[in-house]
Parts: C-alpha cells; structure tokens; sequence
C-alpha cells in the first residue's frame, strides 16, 4: 500500500465573480513511479473533473505543465511524488495571467518578450532557395542548440525576483534567447544594436543576479553564464559607445 497524500491545490475561477481564491485538499495514495501529472489527472478523472490544469507532452518538452510545487517552479510531468513529502503544495505559476485554478496564460508573454527581443536571425542576405546550406561549425552549433532547448515553460520568470517587482521585466529566458542570437554567426547584429533592444533595467541591468531562475530551469540551460556574458558585451558596448561622446562634451 502506498503512502497516503495530502494534496493542496490553489483553486479560483477569474472569471466567475462568485470565485475566491482558496486551497481545497485532497487525498488520493500513491501508486508507484507517480508524477503530479498522473495524480493531478487521477485527482480530475476521480474526485473533481473540473480541477484545471495545463499539459500537452508529458516529457518536459512543451512546457505546458509548470507550477509551483511546495513552493518551488517545477515541471509536474518531470516531478515525481516520491520525491516530495506526503503534503503537497500546489499553486499556479506567479507573474503570468491567471486562466483558472493551476493554468496560467504563458502563450500571450512569451510571445510579446520573442517580439520586444526581436527573435530571429537578422541578415541582409537575400535566401537563395537553390543554394547550399551554409556551413556550422558542429561546436559552435552545439553551442546554440544548448541555448534552444528552452521550453518556454515560464518556471525561471515566475522565480525572478525582478520580475516580480516590475511587469516589463524580460527576464532571464528573454536574455538566454538574445544570447543564442548573439553567438550565430548568421545574425548580422552587433552589441550596440542589442544594447538597444536588452541595455536596460528591463533587460540585463535590471537582473539582480541571484540565478533564482538557473536553479529552477527544468532544462538545466546554463543561464548564468549567459546573464554574465551579455553583462560583460553590453557594458563593453556602452563604454565604446557613450565614453567617447561623454569625453567630448
Ligand atoms: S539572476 Fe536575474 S534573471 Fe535570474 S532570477 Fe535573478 S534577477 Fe531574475
Ligand atoms: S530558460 Fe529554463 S526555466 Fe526558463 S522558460 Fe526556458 S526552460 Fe523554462
Ligand atoms: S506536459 Fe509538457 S512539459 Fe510537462
């Protein structure tokens, strides 16, 4: 016989005004090799079919399942209970709109902070259909691959001190992907063209540094580095650019 859970799980309906925001437990034993995504969809097939929740590929690669779990952003899919204690936290994922009860809107962010960034390769070369592929260097394009596998599951937002505090925040999973544009050799922009786009305390200068978000990426995406490599870039960028102007005047 398994152990018994207590499941605590954020409930509330934005939508209905005659909601309020409230914990309701619930008690379910555990089988073996158990994951939140199992129980949540035991928890809705047994005790409460209207019990929401996001998922979609049940291998840490959509993103869709993240939430805060005994306090803490994590996959559910990735997380398994015999891991946690026989008490269970569950709320939604902080900063992002709230749909109902565990699901939050990452979509409509994620999708605005890939247009504030500007998330494409930028080139004037006109694409020849019937050309060659050009040529990567296999380690450098391991290198952007590591800064790709983002999931866009929002946990490193919803851990972001900074983003807490103030909305337009990128946050470290928008810096991580200026990051991957910035060692491509096919993107034509330099530091100073992203300084424009990431130089400020919306950006880069306004992360505190703490790597709350490194600690709970689910993909292990080395975000401290790439936070320390564009801090270096952009300040570099900004001496050469401002401190002879400054000189001048
Ligand atoms: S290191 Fe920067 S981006 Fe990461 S959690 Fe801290 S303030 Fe946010
Ligand atoms: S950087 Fe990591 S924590 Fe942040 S959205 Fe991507 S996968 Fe999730
Ligand atoms: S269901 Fe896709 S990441 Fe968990």
């Amino acid at each position: 016989m398994g152990r018994r859970l207590q499941f605590n799980i954020f409930r509330h309906n934005p939508l209905d005004p005659a909601s309020t925001p409230h914990m309701q437990p619930f008690i379910m034993e555990e089988l073996p090799n158990m994951t939140l995504f199992i129980a949540l969809n035991k928890l809705r097939e047994e005790q409460d079919p209207g019990l929401q929740f996001e998922f979609c590929c049940r291998a840490a690669i959509c993103g869709a399942c993240a939430m805060v779990i005994n306090g803490k952003p994590g996959l559910a899919c990735r997380t398994k209970t015999v891991d946690l204690p026989e008490e269970i936290n569950l709320l939604p994922l902080p900063f992002f709109k709230l749909v109902g009860d565990l699901t939050v809107d990452t979509g409509t962010w994620f999708r605005d902070m890939a247009k504030r960034v500007r998330s494409w390769v930028h080139t004037d070369k006109d694409f020849d259909p019937k050309a060659q592929e050009e040529r990567m260097d296999n380690a450098l394009a391991d290198e952007i691959y590591e800064l790709d596998r983002c999931v866009e599951c929002g946990c490193c937002v919803a851990a972001c001190g900074t983003a807490l505090m103030r909305p337009d925040f990128l946050g470290a999973v928008a810096l991580n992907r200026v990051a991957r544009f910035m060692i491509d050799p096919r993107d034509q922009r330099t530091d100073c063209d992203y300084f424009s786009v990431i130089g400020s305390d919306e950006g880069i200068f306004g992360c505190m540094g703490l790597l709350g978000c490194e600690d709970v990426c689910p993909k292990q995406i080395p975000l401290q580095d790439q936070l320390g490599m564009i801090r270096r870039k952009l300040a570099l960028a900004a001496a050469k650019n401002f401190l002879p102007r400054f000189m001048r005047s």
